[in-house]
C-alpha cells in the first residue's frame, strides 16, 4: 500500500493506493473517523463491490448505513442533495455521521458538498471507483452540485479526511469511462510528467484494457502531482492549480454547449488538449514534434481530437462563463513541451477563435 500526503496544515490528509479495502477500518480508526458511517453510492456499485466494502467496515466495528443516488450527472443537483440531507437528519439524530463517497466523480462531488453543509460540516472520506475519480476528482476538496444554468455552480472547498483508492475495483469500468480517465492522465503527463507520457506511449494496450499494475502506476503518479499542486495552491489563487486546467477551457465549453450529454468529461478535454497543443505551436511556444506526439497518443487511446456537429457559437458563449476569460481577455493553459505547461494571457482572442474552427465543426 502506498501513502501520499496532501499537506494543508490542519486540513492535511493521506491518499492510500491499495489493492483491497482490508486496511480501511484501521485507517479510519487512526483518524478517529466513526463509529457511524453513511455511505453514498449507486445501487449497482453497491451490488457489485458493496459486499466486500461493507463487510470489511462492519467487521472493523463500524456502524454503516447506505444511501443511493441515480447514476447520472443529474444527481449533482439540489434536489438529490436535499434528499440526502433529509435522510441524514432523520437517521443520524444521536451522533454525527462520517460521510463516505463510494463511486465516481459524481458521487464524490455530491457527497463532499453534503458533508460541507450538513450541520455546518461533518467529516467525509473519498473511496473513488472510477479512474477519473482516483486520479483527479477525489483529491483537492472541490465539492459541489450543478444548477440548470451551469456546471459546478454551487459548491465549496472542503477537504476530505482520507482518500482511499482500491485499484482493483477499476476492473469493471466500461471502456468509455476508462478512456475518460486516461484523458485526464494524459493531461497530467503533458503538463507535469514526461516520464508518465512515455509510460502511456509504451503501455497503450494495458492502459486501455486495464491491468492492476499499470493502473497503480498511473493512479500513484497522478495522485502525487495533484497532491503537490493542491498543497501549494489549495484555492487556485496562486496560478499553480490553474495549470491542472490544461485542455479544460475548450473542454468545459464543449460539455456545456452539448448539455453535458454528448461527451464524457475526458472526451471533451481530449479535444481541448489537442487544441491547446496546436495553439501553443502557432504561438511559437512548443515544437511541432511535441504536438504530434500528443495527437498520436490521444488517437492511440481512442480519444477524439476534434468534434463535428457542435455549434461554434454555443461553444463561444460557454467560454464566456470560464473564469479564465475574465473581462474578455483570453487566458490559456498551454503546453510548452511534454511535461511542462504555462498559463498565458498573450494569445490574441482572434487567433484563438480562428484556430477553434478547425476543432469545432458544424
Ligand atoms: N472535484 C473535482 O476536482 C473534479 C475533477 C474532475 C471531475 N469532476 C467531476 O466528476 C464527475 C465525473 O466523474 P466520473 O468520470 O467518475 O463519472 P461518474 O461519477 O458519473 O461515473 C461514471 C460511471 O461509471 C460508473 N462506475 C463507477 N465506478 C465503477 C466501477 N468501478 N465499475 C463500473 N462502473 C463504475 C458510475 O456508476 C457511472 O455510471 C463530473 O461531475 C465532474 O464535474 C470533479
Ligand atoms: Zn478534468
Amino acid at each position: 500500500m502506498t501513502v501520499i500526503r496532501v499537506g494543508l496544515r490542519e486540513r492535511s490528509y493521506p491518499i492510500y493506493v491499495a489493492d483491497s479495502y482490508r486496511h480501511l477500518p484501521q485507517i479510519l480508526a487512526r483518524q478517529r473517523l466513526g463509529p457511524l458511517l453513511a455511505v453514498v453510492s449507486h445501487r449497482r456499485l453497491l451490488d457489485r463491490f458493496g459486499g466486500e466494502l461493507l463487510k470489511t467496515l462492519r467487521r472493523g466495528g463500524l456502524t454503516v448505513i447506505t444511501m443511493t443516488v441515480p447514476e447520472s450527472e443529474l444527481s449533482k443537483s439540489s434536489r438529490v442533495a436535499q434528499r440526502l440531507l433529509t435522510q441524514l437528519a432523520r437517521r443520524a439524530t444521536m451522533r454525527l455521521p462520517v460521510l463516505v463517497a463510494f463511486g465516481g466523480g459524481v458521487v464524490g462531488d455530491l457527497t463532499g458538498f453534503v458533508a460541507a453543509v450538513f450541520r455546518r460540516g461533518v467529516p467525509y472520506v473519498q473511496l473513488p471507483t472510477t479512474l477519473l475519480a482516483q486520479v483527479d476528482s477525489s483529491i483537492g476538496g472541490k465539492v459541489g452540485i450543478d444548477l440548470p444554468e451551469a456546471k459546478n455552480a454551487v459548491g465549496a472547498f472542503y477537504q476530505p479526511r482520507v482518500v482511499f483508492d482500491h485499484v482493483g475495483v477499476l476492473r469493471s469500468l466500461p471502456l468509455r469511462q476508462r478512456r475518460s480517465g486516461l484523458a485526464e492522465i494524459l493531461k497530467y503527463a503533458v503538463m507535469a510528467d514526461a516520464w508518465l507520457f512515455r509510460f502511456l506511449e509504451r503501455h497503450v494496450t494495458a492502459c486501455l484494457h486495464g491491468n492492476p499494475q499499470v493502473d497503480r502506476v498511473m493512479v500513484e503518479r497522478c495522485a502525487r502531482i495533484k497532491a503537490r499542486v493542491v498543497s501549494r495552491d489549495e484555492r487556485e489563487t496562486r496560478g499553480v492549480r490553474t495549470r491542472l486546467n490544461l485542455g479544460h477551457t475548450l473542454g468545459h465549453a464543449l460539455e456545456a454547449a452539448t448539455g453535458y450529454r454528448r461527451f464524457t468529461h475526458g472526451e471533451a478535454i481530449a479535444v481541448g488538449l489537442a487544441y491547446a497543443s496546436h495553439l501553443s505551436v502557432t504561438q511559437g511556444l512548443m515544437a511541432t514534434a511535441a504536438r504530434q506526439r500528443i495527437i498520436r497518443l490521444l488517437r492511440a487511446l481512442g480519444l477524439p481530437t476534434a468534434v463535428t456537429g457542435v455549434s461554434l457559437g454555443a461553444v463561444k458563449r460557454a467560454l464566456r462563463y470560464d473564469k479564465k476569460f475574465i473581462r474578455g481577455k483570453s487566458r490559456w493553459v498551454l503546453p510548452t513541451q511534454i511535461g511542462r505547461a504555462i498559463v498565458t494571457e498573450g494569445v490574441p482572442m482572434s487567433e484563438a477563435m480562428r484556430l477553434m474552427r478547425e476543432y469545432v465543426k458544424p
